[in-house]
């Protein structure tokens, strides 16, 4: 997930946020890309974990929608791999994600696949989210979706465990494919 987040990252050294970073298993990876790399969790033993590996310039013990609640326009790319598993609505955190972004930032994150419902609680009890459902919060939230991809995240039980990465664009700075579809959809106001 880190090498397509830093794929879509819109410019180099970028202003990185990774939400529910655990023990920063995604920021080490993100992390040469970053001038500034944030970290937020909810643990203060995984942020214990995070710190001792270098990588973070800050890291918050806060909960996700209640940090971003406080951001505006500070990231040009913001990471959430493997935690809005534990969110059913994810309108909240969208939408303070976009808020948090800047211009041409790109939220990517990592979901388990539903086949039919918005959402639904596995007996996992994490959440699985349709990826017709990701499209309809993304765009609510004002951002252009520019991939959710289905993927095998890992093996569970000897089984596989199906995963959609989405990327979410915000419009404007660039001149992205993302921001030309924006511009037609909108008439050329955009
Ligand atoms: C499965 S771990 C993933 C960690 C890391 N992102 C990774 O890819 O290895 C999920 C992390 O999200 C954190 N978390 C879950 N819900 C959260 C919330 N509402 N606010 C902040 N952190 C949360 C947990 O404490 C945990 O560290």
């Amino acid at each position: 997930m880190a090498r397509l987040a830093l794929d879509h990252a819109v410019a180099v050294p970028a202003d990185i946020l990774d939400l529910g970073c655990g023990t920063g298993l995604c920021g080490v990876h993100v992390h040469p890309a970053a001038r500034r790399l944030a970290g937020v969790d909810i643990s203060s033993g995984m942020l214990e974990k995070a710190r001792a590996r270098g990588v973070y310039t800050e890291l918050a013990c806060a909960e996700i929608v209640e940090y971003l609640r406080e951001r505006d326009a500070e990231f040009d790319l913001i990471v959430a791999s493997d935690v809005l598993v534990y969110f059913g609505d994810l309108a909240p955190v969208v939408a303070g994600a976009r808020r948090a972004l800047r211009g041409g930032g790109c939220l990517v994150y990592s979901v388990e696949a539903a086949d039919g419902a918005d959402w639904e609680l596995a007996g996992t009890r994490r959440y699985r989210h349709s990826k017709a459902y990701l499209e309809t919060v993304a765009a609510a939230a004002g951002f252009v979706v520019a991939t959710i991809d289905a993927q095998v995240l890992r093996r569970d039980a000897d089984a596989d465990v199906l995963g959609l990465l989405a990327v979410l664009r915000v419009p404007g700075l660039g001149t992205s494919s993302d921001d030309r579809e924006v511009a037609a959809r909108d008439g050329g106001r955009a």
